[in-house]
């Protein structure tokens, strides 16, 4: 560049098949970082793709809304899909690559392969979304095939799916090193998620329950409760005093297993999800 000149943001290469990705990953320096995402890019994104970008010669963001995590009656239409805005949340954050492929790129005719994660798919957002750890995990393995990632970047916000795609990495051998970023949340303590577009405005002001029914929680543990029935029961308190707000689980799991516990004595995962009229919320909180 000139001496003086302005600095422009380089766009990413966009590609939207197989042998586009493999040509252009063929010429990546590394180490290279996968973001992978359904898109609708906001805050809790870019801290996974600024971490990246830290980290990381090259950073790949996948946009893929994929359909075989979500179940009937869920929201796969309705999510939403905003290609333009993402790439210049993209390019603003220096990404190189985005991977921007269709169903039958991810899934071509004759697709018959699944991975599944097995007891740890089935607890939790597994109980409730039947076959939607199996279609992240499947997904997820297919897009480190294709971009082959030294690393991968995934939020703590979704802690299960962080537990569950560790488990498929350190089970199937694959080299791939995971790296799980702290979660982003609006200054009301609310986490940062594509579906907070759905929620109406007095669902917006009671949607950050699930972050004090959390803190709550997470207070008790670090004054030194370890009765996991009492956590639970503090969460549930918290949730009860808002009328908007249908708890659909309220968890504290063994932080590696998700097995409910009866006394936290180790790494553990306060989790809960709650419905709303207009979306259903998910948050997360690690004990150590
Ligand atoms: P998506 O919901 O788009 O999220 C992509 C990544 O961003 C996930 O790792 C998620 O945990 C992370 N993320 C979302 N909100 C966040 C927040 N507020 N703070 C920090 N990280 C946040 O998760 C998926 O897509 C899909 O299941 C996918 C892994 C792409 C497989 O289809």
């Amino acid at each position: 560049m000139a001496p003086g000149a302005p600095e422009v943001d380089r766009a990413p290469r966009l590609v939207r098949d197989r042998p586009a990705l493999a040509a252009v990953r063929a010429a990546l320096p590394g180490p290279v970082g996968l973001v992978p995402t359904m898109g609708a890019l906001h805050a809790g994104h870019r801290a996974l793709i600024e971490r990246a970008r830290r980290e990381c010669a090259s950073v790949v963001v996948s946009i893929f809304v994929n359909p075989t995590q979500f179940g009937p009656g869920e929201d796969y239409e309705r999510y939403p899909r905003a290609l333009d805005a993402d790439l210049r949340v993209c390019e603003a954050s220096g990404v190189d690559v985005v991977f921007a492929p269709d169903a039958a790129t991810i899934y071509p005719a004759g697709f018959s392969t699944s991975v599944d994660p097995g007891p740890l798919g089935t607890v939790l957002e597994g109980a409730a979304r039947p076959g939607h750890f199996r279609g992240v995990a499947t997904v997820v393995t297919i897009l480190f095939g294709l971009v082959r990632p030294d690393r991968a970047y995934f939020g703590q916000k979704d802690g299960q799916q962080a537990v569950v795609v560790d488990r498929v990495v350190r089970d199937l051998g694959l080299p791939v090193d995971l790296v799980v970023v702290p979660t982003v949340r609006d200054a009301d303590g609310l986490a940062l998620s594509s579906r907070n577009a759905y929620l109406g405005e007095d669902e917006r002001r009671a949607a950050p329950v699930l972050h004090r029914a959390l803190q709550a929680a997470a207070g008790d543990h670090a004054r030194g409760e370890r009765d996991a029935a009492r956590l639970r029961a503090r969460m549930q308190a918290v949730l009860a005093a808002e009328p908007l707000a249908r708890p659909d689980y309220v968890s504290v799991a063994d932080g590696l297993t998700l097995e409910e516990l009866d006394v936290v004595s180790g790494p553990a995962l306060l989790s809960l999800a709650v419905r709303f009229p207009s979306a259903r919320l998910i948050d997360c909180w690690p004990l150590a």
